[in-house]
Protein backbone atom coordinates (compact mmCIF):
# COMPACT_ATOMS: atom_id res chain seq x y z
CA UNK A 1 0.00 0.00 0.00
CA UNK A 2 1.75 2.79 -1.05
CA UNK A 3 1.40 6.21 1.37
CA UNK A 4 -0.60 9.42 0.49
CA UNK A 5 1.57 12.40 0.72
CA UNK A 6 -0.01 15.54 2.31
CA UNK A 7 1.06 18.90 2.68
CA UNK A 8 0.26 21.21 5.33
CA UNK A 9 0.21 24.98 4.63
CA UNK A 10 0.32 27.74 7.74
CA UNK A 11 0.01 31.29 8.44
CA UNK A 12 0.28 31.67 11.64
CA UNK A 13 1.25 29.60 15.18
CA UNK A 14 -0.11 26.35 13.63
CA UNK A 15 -1.76 24.20 16.29
CA UNK A 16 -3.14 22.07 14.01
CA UNK A 17 -0.40 21.13 11.79
CA UNK A 18 1.19 20.51 15.22
CA UNK A 19 -2.09 18.33 16.03
CA UNK A 20 -1.40 16.71 13.03
CA UNK A 21 2.55 15.87 13.05
CA UNK A 22 2.07 15.05 16.70
CA UNK A 23 -0.57 12.22 15.42
CA UNK A 24 1.01 10.84 12.84
CA UNK A 25 4.00 10.24 14.53
CA UNK A 26 2.67 8.80 18.00
CA UNK A 27 -0.47 6.76 16.05
CA UNK A 28 0.12 3.28 14.28
CA UNK A 29 -3.09 3.35 12.39
CA UNK A 30 -2.07 6.96 10.65
CA UNK A 31 1.53 5.60 9.26
CA UNK A 32 0.45 5.32 5.90
CA UNK A 33 0.22 9.26 6.22
CA UNK A 34 3.29 10.90 4.83
CA UNK A 35 3.76 14.75 5.97
CA UNK A 36 6.01 15.72 2.92
CA UNK A 37 6.13 19.41 3.80
CA UNK A 38 4.77 22.28 5.46
CA UNK A 39 4.41 25.70 3.65
CA UNK A 40 3.66 28.98 4.69
CA UNK A 41 2.87 32.33 3.23
CA UNK A 42 4.56 34.43 6.11
CA UNK A 43 8.45 33.79 7.03
CA UNK A 44 7.01 34.69 10.33
CA UNK A 45 4.78 31.88 11.47
CA UNK A 46 5.68 30.24 14.09
CA UNK A 47 4.32 27.02 12.86
CA UNK A 48 7.06 26.70 10.64
CA UNK A 49 10.02 26.15 13.14
CA UNK A 50 7.89 23.26 14.74
CA UNK A 51 7.80 21.29 11.40
CA UNK A 52 11.27 21.92 10.86
CA UNK A 53 12.58 20.76 14.41
CA UNK A 54 10.16 17.45 13.43
CA UNK A 55 12.19 16.84 10.42
CA UNK A 56 9.82 17.70 8.49
CA UNK A 57 10.37 20.04 5.03
CA UNK A 58 9.68 23.91 5.30
CA UNK A 59 9.15 26.15 2.47
CA UNK A 60 8.21 29.87 2.53
CA UNK A 61 6.44 31.01 -0.81
CA UNK A 62 5.43 34.89 0.62
CA UNK A 63 2.50 36.31 -1.23
CA UNK A 64 4.07 39.98 -1.28
CA UNK A 65 6.19 38.59 -3.70
CA UNK A 66 3.56 38.33 -6.39
CA UNK A 67 2.20 41.48 -8.11
CA UNK A 68 -1.59 39.56 -7.05
CA UNK A 69 -3.52 36.54 -6.36
CA UNK A 70 -3.55 34.44 -9.47
CA UNK A 71 0.56 34.60 -9.67
CA UNK A 72 0.71 33.95 -6.21
CA UNK A 73 -1.45 30.76 -6.38
CA UNK A 74 0.42 29.37 -9.65
CA UNK A 75 3.68 29.40 -7.79
CA UNK A 76 2.29 27.86 -4.70
CA UNK A 77 0.52 25.07 -6.52
CA UNK A 78 4.30 24.35 -8.52
CA UNK A 79 5.82 23.97 -4.97
CA UNK A 80 2.76 21.66 -3.63
CA UNK A 81 2.95 19.59 -7.35
CA UNK A 82 6.22 18.97 -7.27
CA UNK A 83 6.17 17.35 -3.89
CA UNK A 84 3.42 15.09 -5.61
CA UNK A 85 1.11 16.10 -2.66
CA UNK A 86 -2.15 13.92 -2.74
CA UNK A 87 -3.79 16.04 0.10
CA UNK A 88 -3.72 19.48 0.31
CA UNK A 89 -4.77 20.52 4.30
CA UNK A 90 -5.22 24.43 5.19
CA UNK A 91 -4.37 24.77 8.91
CA UNK A 92 -4.96 28.48 9.48
CA UNK A 93 -3.72 29.32 5.99
CA UNK A 94 -5.18 33.26 5.78
CA UNK A 95 -5.48 33.57 2.43
CA UNK A 96 -8.61 33.41 0.23
CA UNK A 97 -7.65 31.44 -3.01
CA UNK A 98 -8.49 31.46 -6.24
CA UNK A 99 -10.96 29.66 -8.20
CA UNK A 100 -8.16 27.84 -10.42
CA UNK A 101 -6.04 27.01 -7.28
CA UNK A 102 -9.20 25.25 -5.80
CA UNK A 103 -10.24 23.64 -9.20
CA UNK A 104 -6.72 22.81 -9.36
CA UNK A 105 -7.24 20.64 -6.17
CA UNK A 106 -10.59 19.62 -6.19
CA UNK A 107 -11.52 17.19 -4.48
CA UNK A 108 -8.41 16.96 -2.20
CA UNK A 109 -8.40 20.50 -0.91
CA UNK A 110 -9.39 20.54 2.74
CA UNK A 111 -10.04 23.30 5.68
CA UNK A 112 -11.09 23.30 9.55
CA UNK A 113 -13.20 26.05 10.50
CA UNK A 114 -14.01 26.94 14.07
CA UNK A 115 -17.95 26.76 13.89
CA UNK A 116 -20.49 24.26 13.05
CA UNK A 117 -20.88 25.20 9.46
CA UNK A 118 -22.85 26.46 7.72
CA UNK A 119 -23.41 28.81 10.67
CA UNK A 120 -20.60 31.40 11.17
CA UNK A 121 -18.72 30.86 7.59
CA UNK A 122 -16.17 33.96 7.61
CA UNK A 123 -14.16 35.41 10.52
CA UNK A 124 -14.71 35.91 14.35
CA UNK A 125 -16.66 32.90 14.85
CA UNK A 126 -16.23 32.31 18.28
CA UNK A 127 -17.90 36.13 19.03
CA UNK A 128 -20.47 35.73 17.00
CA UNK A 129 -21.55 32.26 18.48
CA UNK A 130 -21.50 34.03 21.59
CA UNK A 131 -23.45 37.24 20.19
CA UNK A 132 -26.08 35.03 18.78
CA UNK A 133 -26.65 32.93 22.12
CA UNK A 134 -25.86 29.57 20.29
CA UNK A 135 -25.67 26.63 22.96
CA UNK A 136 -23.89 24.34 21.29
CA UNK A 137 -20.73 25.48 19.11
CA UNK A 138 -18.05 23.64 17.24
CA UNK A 139 -15.89 22.98 14.89
CA UNK A 140 -15.94 21.34 10.46
CA UNK A 141 -13.62 20.02 8.91
CA UNK A 142 -14.66 20.66 4.77
CA UNK A 143 -13.64 19.75 1.43
CA UNK A 144 -12.86 23.94 0.08
CA UNK A 145 -14.90 24.64 -3.17
CA UNK A 146 -14.90 28.32 -4.58
CA UNK A 147 -17.92 29.27 -2.57
CA UNK A 148 -16.35 30.50 1.07
CA UNK A 149 -16.17 27.99 4.31
CA UNK A 150 -19.34 26.00 1.91
CA UNK A 151 -17.83 22.74 0.69
CA UNK A 152 -18.40 19.09 1.59
CA UNK A 153 -18.59 18.42 5.16
CA UNK A 154 -16.16 15.68 6.17
CA UNK A 155 -16.50 15.71 9.94
CA UNK A 156 -17.38 18.22 12.74
CA UNK A 157 -17.40 17.99 16.84
CA UNK A 158 -19.24 20.22 18.56
CA UNK A 159 -19.00 21.25 22.28
CA UNK A 160 -21.28 23.20 24.60
CA UNK A 161 -21.34 27.33 24.96
CA UNK A 162 -20.73 27.39 28.93
CA UNK A 163 -22.41 30.05 31.08
CA UNK A 164 -19.31 32.56 31.42
CA UNK A 165 -17.92 31.64 28.10
CA UNK A 166 -15.97 34.25 26.22
CA UNK A 167 -14.36 34.31 23.11
CA UNK A 168 -11.24 33.35 24.59
CA UNK A 169 -12.50 30.28 26.90
CA UNK A 170 -14.85 28.88 23.92
CA UNK A 171 -11.90 28.98 21.24
CA UNK A 172 -9.94 27.31 23.55
CA UNK A 173 -12.65 24.10 23.87
CA UNK A 174 -12.97 24.22 20.17
CA UNK A 175 -9.65 24.61 19.07
CA UNK A 176 -9.13 21.03 21.67
CA UNK A 177 -11.56 19.46 19.36
CA UNK A 178 -10.03 20.80 15.85
CA UNK A 179 -7.23 19.16 17.22
CA UNK A 180 -8.47 15.65 17.77
CA UNK A 181 -10.72 15.63 14.50
CA UNK A 182 -8.58 17.06 11.83
CA UNK A 183 -6.11 14.34 11.34
CA UNK A 184 -9.15 11.49 11.46
CA UNK A 185 -11.26 13.30 8.78
CA UNK A 186 -8.00 13.71 6.81
CA UNK A 187 -6.98 9.56 7.23
CA UNK A 188 -10.91 9.15 6.15
CA UNK A 189 -10.39 11.22 2.95
CA UNK A 190 -6.64 9.97 2.21
CA UNK A 191 -7.95 6.05 2.44
CA UNK A 192 -12.12 6.07 2.48
CA UNK A 193 -14.00 3.13 4.03
CA UNK A 194 -11.77 0.68 2.51
CA UNK A 195 -8.78 1.99 4.90
CA UNK A 196 -7.70 -1.15 6.67
CA UNK A 197 -7.79 0.10 10.85
CA UNK A 198 -9.23 2.91 10.02
CA UNK A 199 -9.50 5.29 13.14
CA UNK A 200 -13.38 5.92 12.79
CA UNK A 201 -14.15 5.26 16.31
CA UNK A 202 -11.94 8.50 17.22
CA UNK A 203 -14.08 10.64 14.80
CA UNK A 204 -17.02 9.91 17.67
CA UNK A 205 -15.25 12.33 20.26
CA UNK A 206 -16.73 11.33 23.90
CA UNK A 207 -19.43 13.25 24.43
CA UNK A 208 -18.76 16.48 26.74
CA UNK A 209 -20.02 15.81 30.03
CA UNK A 210 -21.29 19.03 31.01
CA UNK A 211 -25.13 19.35 31.01
CA UNK A 212 -26.41 21.77 28.41
CA UNK A 213 -28.76 24.14 29.55
CA UNK A 214 -31.56 25.18 27.01
C1 LIG B 1 -8.16 27.56 13.76
O1 LIG B 1 -9.13 28.07 14.62
C2 LIG B 1 -8.80 27.02 12.51
O2 LIG B 1 -10.08 26.53 12.72
C3 LIG B 1 -8.86 28.23 11.62
O3 LIG B 1 -7.70 28.96 11.91
C4 LIG B 1 -7.24 28.65 13.21
C5 LIG B 1 -5.84 28.18 13.02
O4 LIG B 1 -5.22 27.89 14.24
N1 LIG B 1 -8.96 27.85 10.23
P1 LIG B 1 -3.80 27.16 14.23
O5 LIG B 1 -2.87 28.05 13.42
O6 LIG B 1 -3.96 25.81 13.64
O7 LIG B 1 -3.41 27.14 15.67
Amino acid sequence: MRTKKIIILVSGRGSNMQAIIEAQRVDARLAALEIVAVLSNRADAAGLRYASEHGIPTQVIANANYPNREDFDQALAQVIDSYGADIVVLAGFMRILTPWFVEHFAGRLVNIHPSLLPSFTGLHTHARALAAGVKIHGCTVHLVTAELDAGPILAQAAVPVLAGDTEESLAARVLAQEHLIYVHAIQQLAWGESTPNAPLDALRVPAYNKTISV
